[in-house]
């Protein structure tokens, strides 16, 4: 009897750390992370028809249409590592219609985070935030600082990554997660996303290995 792979979805608001446990997350389990931000801001660099779309949307805080999302996480989905060793979906399903998309598919999670954190968190969050061009990898100036001055450097600052801009994001997000999160009511569990990074992620590793969610390997029963 085969194994079923993990496969988990985690939400919050901008800034509430979801990339940043995403990485600890699919780094220890070994599952394919789909963050829809991030392939968007790729095809946004590397100038595509999707990325010129989208852009316009991101840039005011707004969802880029179901016609670009829905495809790019569909085809990831699909991709038989995602299949086989389970898969963390980052910002995505983020409306009644993309939930919608992978209920008619026949995909659902085997457990749904939502980080919860309060807004003027937030707003501090998003203002330090800075993104390593090179690795992806996600720092703060004052709660995650890069550990070299050839890093720092390099470091960029997302173009929706100002107050205004993520005030607007704050109220779509409410706005917009209110439908899905009534869809997963049965796989949600809320995690405090207001303390260290490190604390976030031990109550994540908590909800993951609990036994009554099946993890292969961990609490696998045969
Ligand atoms: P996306 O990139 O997903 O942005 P978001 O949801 O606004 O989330 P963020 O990336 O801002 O935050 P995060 O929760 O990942 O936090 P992070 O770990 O970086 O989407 C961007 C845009 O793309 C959307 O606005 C939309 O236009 C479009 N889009 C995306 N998905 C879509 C979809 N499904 N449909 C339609 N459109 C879509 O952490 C934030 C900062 O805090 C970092 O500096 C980090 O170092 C720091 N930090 C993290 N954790 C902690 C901690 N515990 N303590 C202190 N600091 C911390």
């Amino acid at each position: 009897h085969e194994a079923e792979p993990l496969k988990v979805m985690i939400a919050g608001a901008p800034a509430s750390g979801k990339g940043t446990q995403c990485e600890l997350i699919s780094k220890k389990y070994g599952l394919t992370h789909i963050a829809t931000g991030d392939l968007l801001r790729a095809e946004v660099a590397a100038g595509t028809e999707y990325g010129k779309k989208a852009k316009e949307y991101m840039d005011q805080g707004k969802l880029v249409p179901d016609e670009v999302v829905v495809t790019m996480v569909t085809q990831k989905l699909a991709q038989s590592h995602a299949k086989k060793k389970g898969w963390l979906l980052d910002g995505y399903p983020r409306s009644l219609s993309q939930a919608e998309a992978l209920q008619a598919l026949g995909i659902k999670p085997s457990i749904f985070i939502l980080l919860e954190v309060p807004e003027d968190i937030l707003i501090d969050r998003v203002v330090g935030r800075r993104i390593d061009p090179i690795t992806g990898k996600i720092y703060h100036l004052t709660y995650s600082p890069p550990k070299t001055p050839e890093i720092a450097s390099r470091l960029i600052q997302r173009s929706d990554d100002t107050v205004d801009r993520a005030k607007l994001r704050l109220q779509m997000h409410a706005k917009n997660m209110e439908p899905v999160l009534s869809v997963y009511k049965d796989f949600i569990k809320k995690v405090d996303g207001d303390a260290d990074k490190d604390a976030v992620f031990a109550e994540i590793i908590k909800i993951l290995e609990d036994p009554e969610i099946f993890l292969p390997g961990v609490n696998a029963v045969v």
